[in-house]
């Protein structure tokens, strides 16, 4: 059955690249999660729009189920095949189509990888800002499938701020373009937005125009060492009031541990319980008032200790702490949380969720990061060594569903920047109402009305 749909797939789509060995249904059949076996029917990797096409439309007729796949660098399941789907991995459609220097502009096959499309725009002299630790792998499609964030989000907002335009095959092979790269643009509904966030369940990204914006200006990284979580907010507070922050992230004390014995360096003689990292500009007048600002919250008693990057190297050292930590959990397969409130529902809601897991997890390593200054906590949970890995899952699903009650009383998000895919689907309706469930299930029949685009993910 399986080995004739195969065939049946390569007899009309001639030409269609197609990958069934074990090791490769293995390795595009999961994500970062690495919590499902994967089980795929085959990859295909096409090298054309037309051939997407040509494969949405064979997966239609037949009935089969497609998960669209960029660099599989996912958090929340969302580009796990485990039944039997057809992966459609864009990373054979790669390449800058286009710049625009009177529009700003770089139109990208949507399997570039982010950190390509960034070279990209700072050949042309500008800047694409959407960043994070997983550049070299993330795919640009990926980035717009899940609204990515990451670390530059306090300055620049999300991946949906920078896309221009896109293209997208929808359910049954039709090619969508939305969005003219025009700055204006009222003449009805912006179905450019549907796309971003979608998580492959409307369709398949195929190209996407970005928008660039000036470089960033030379910067310092500052690194402070802070004595308890009630001061983040008041240290990012003295520090957004005084500077243009282009990032403002923060990491407990687990963190830092794990980043360290992954082989980064110590930044101070002492540990402390909280640090953050914050990026400004290094002209004079920036450097006077991070001065200002860190005095100020050293009298405070809201920071206890700071260094400030001399070199790029020492920035780009100071930033491996931050941008270190998922590798250094990686090898724990660690149970993540990945939520947002209101930066003013923030101070209420870090104590809340404190108490609340302090209780849960008295025995586990829970390890904090994340981008505080969007109001976007990071919560991995630790598996102890000697537990085994259901019993693990179903404990972290019963402290989440209690997060998700304090997330759903503060008007918050169970999924900030990684999407819900299949990890944070029972717990949709903590952020959606049932309204807005029921509009996104309709608007997935319009557009993919046999339901083969990446069933089961974001909802059932
Ligand atoms: P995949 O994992 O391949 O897919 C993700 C989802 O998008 C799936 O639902 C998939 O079906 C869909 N999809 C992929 N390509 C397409 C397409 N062309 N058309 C339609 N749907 C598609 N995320 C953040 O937001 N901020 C961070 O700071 C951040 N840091 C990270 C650091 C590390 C070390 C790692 C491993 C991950 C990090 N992530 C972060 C998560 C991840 O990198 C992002 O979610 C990224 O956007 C996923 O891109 P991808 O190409 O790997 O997508
Ligand atoms: C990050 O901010 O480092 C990422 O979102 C990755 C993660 O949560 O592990
Ligand atoms: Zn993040």
């Amino acid at each position: 059955m399986t080995d004739s749909r195969i065939a049946d797939l390569q007899a009309s789509v001639p030409g269609l690249r197609l990958k069934t060995d074990p090791a490769d249904l293995e390795h595009y059949g999961r994500d970062w999660t690495r919590r499902w076996t994967p089980a795929p029917l085959a990859i295909a990797l096409p090298g054309s729009i037309e051939e997407v096409q040509s494969v949405v439309r064979w997966a239609k007729a037949n009935a089969v189920a497609i998960v669209p796949s960029g660099g599989r660098t996912g958090l929340s399941g969302g580009a796990v095949a485990a039944n039997g789907e057809l992966v459609v991995s864009l990373e054979r459609m790669n390449q800058v189509i286009g710049f625009d220097a009177i529009d700003r502009t770089l139109t990208v096959q949507a399997g570039i990888p982010l950190q390509l499309a960034q070279e990209a725009a700072r050949e042309h002299g500008l800047q694409y800002p959407v960043d994070f630790a997983a550049r070299g792998s993330c795919s640009i499609g990926g980035n717009i499938a899940t609204n990515a964030g990451g670390t530059r989000v306090v300055r620049y907002g999300n991946t949906r701020e920078w896309i221009a335009g896109l293209k997208l095959v929808i359910g049954d092979g039709e090619l969508l373009d939305v969005g003219r790269s025009l700055v204006k643009n009222s003449s009805g509904y912006d179905l450019r937005h549907l796309a971003i966030a979608s998580e492959g369940t409307l369709g398949i990204i195929v190209e996407a125009t970005l928008k660039l914006t000036d470089p960033p200006p030379p910067t310092n990284v500052m690194l402070l060492a802070l004595p308890s979580f009630d001061a983040l907010m008041q240290v990012f507070d003295a520090f957004r009031a005084r500077l243009q922050l282009q990032a403002f992230e923060f990491l407990t004390d687990r963190a830092l541990h794990h980043v360290l014995a992954h082989g980064a360096q110590a930044p101070f003689a002492e540990t402390h319980p909280f640090y953050v990292v914050t990026e400004f500009a290094s002209d004079e007048a920036s450097e006077t008032e991070a001065l200002a600002a860190f005095e100020q919250c050293m009298e405070a008693g809201l920071v206890s200790d700071g260094v400030i990057s001399q070199s790029d190297a020492q920035a780009a050292q100071l930033w491996r702490l931050r941008e270190g930590i998922t590798e250094s959990l990686a090898r724990y397969v660690p149970y993540k949380n990945d939520v947002s409130v209101r930066l003013s529902a923030m101070p209420a809601f870090l104590a809340e969720t404190q108490a609340l897991l302090g209780d849960a997890y008295p025995q586990f390593d829970v390890v904090w990061f994340g981008h505080i200054g969007d109001g976007n906590l990071h919560i991995n949970v630790l598996k102890p060594d000697d537990m085994v890995q259901a019993e693990f899952v179903a404990d972290c699903d019963r402290v989440t569903r209690l997060l998700a009650e304090r997330l759903h009383a503060h008007g918050g998000s169970i999924s900030a920047e990684h999407g819900i895919g299949l990890v944070k689907k029972p717990y949709l309706s903590s952020t959606r109402s049932e309204v807005e469930i029921a509009l996104m299930r309709g608007i997935k029949a319009v557009l993919d009305p046999a339901g083969i685009m990446n069933p089961g993910k974001l909802f059932d």
